[in-house]
């Protein structure tokens, strides 16, 4: 429910870029090397980019850095909040829209050249309907490049690494945060899923990517924190890439 969603990320907003520091950058989530390294968006400059669960929009900073055009949308107004305060720092225009991405009514149809999302789709209740409606805003051949939580991730305990869930377990999933007292909420998919609600919403897909966590990448500022430690990274991959196109 997108409700319970938007309740956290009010609460943990702040907390989360004090703790993450996340520099502008195009990232792709923990233990994945960035775009500089992975070029999976090509030439941006005056490109139409809509990001998806943008959050602080780093990345929509330094796409729109670039030359881009971007729009962001979030379902948190703390979010949104501190994303509008770092775009000014940095002088750059986003437009950026409150709303669940579920349903892109403030985009018109075949409008954008690229959707990005980094890291969000985890918590999206449907994403068929999410991927439906990326589907719809993006001109044809547009590209369609987002990450999530590698489903295999999930599957363990990160400090005594011993499996402790089904990989086909998908759905709802409950974590506790790593203070203890506060649980969220996050949906998992498993590759074969995603691939083919992708496929089933108008997609052709060009990549998938699991980045190998055994390395420390430069910028990534979620290595050490959390679950996302050295030893537990060793083994499970915490970040999955899509590259996908519209028919
Ligand atoms: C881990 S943060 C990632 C933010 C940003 N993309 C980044 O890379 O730093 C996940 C974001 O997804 C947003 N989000 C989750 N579900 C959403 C939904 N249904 N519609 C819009 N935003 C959503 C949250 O509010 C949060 O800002």
């Amino acid at each position: 429910m997108t409700k319970e969603v938007k309740k956290w990320w009010e609460y943990a907003s702040k907390g989360y870029q004090k703790e993450c520091k996340i520099p502008i950058d195009i990232h792709y989530g923990p233990g994945s090397p960035n775009e500089k390294n992975l070029k999976l968006l090509g030439n941006i400059k005056g490109k139409k980019i809509l990001e998806i669960g943008c959050g602080g929009t780093q990345c929509g900073i330094a796409m729109a850095k670039q030359g881009a055009k971007v729009t962001g949308i979030d379902l948190s107004q703390e979010q949104l909040k501190f994303a509008k305060n770092l775009a000014e720092k940095n002088k750059v225009n986003i437009k950026f829209y409150q709303g669940d991405i579920k349903n892109l009514k403030q985009i018109k149809s075949n409008s954008q050249d690229i959707v990005f999302s980094a890291f969000a789709l985890q918590y999206v209740d449907n994403l068929d309907k999410c991927f439906k409606e990326v589907n719809r805003v993006l001109k044809k051949k547009g590209l369609f490049v987002f990450s999530l939580d590698h489903p295999f991730f999930k599957t363990a305990d990160s400090k005594t690494l011993k499996l402790k869930r089904s990989y086909f377990k998908t759905g709802r999933w409950t974590e506790t945060f790593s203070d203890k007292t506060k649980k969220f909420v996050v949906y998992t998919h498993n590759i074969s899923e995603l691939h083919n609600l992708l496929v089933d919403s108008g997609f052709i897909v060009e990549k998938v990517i699991e980045p190998d966590s055994r390395k420390r990448y430069k910028k990534d500022p979620w290595y050490g924190l959390w679950d996302y430690t050295p030893k537990y990274l060793k083994m499970f991959p915490p970040t999955i890439i899509f590259k996908a196109k519209k028919i």
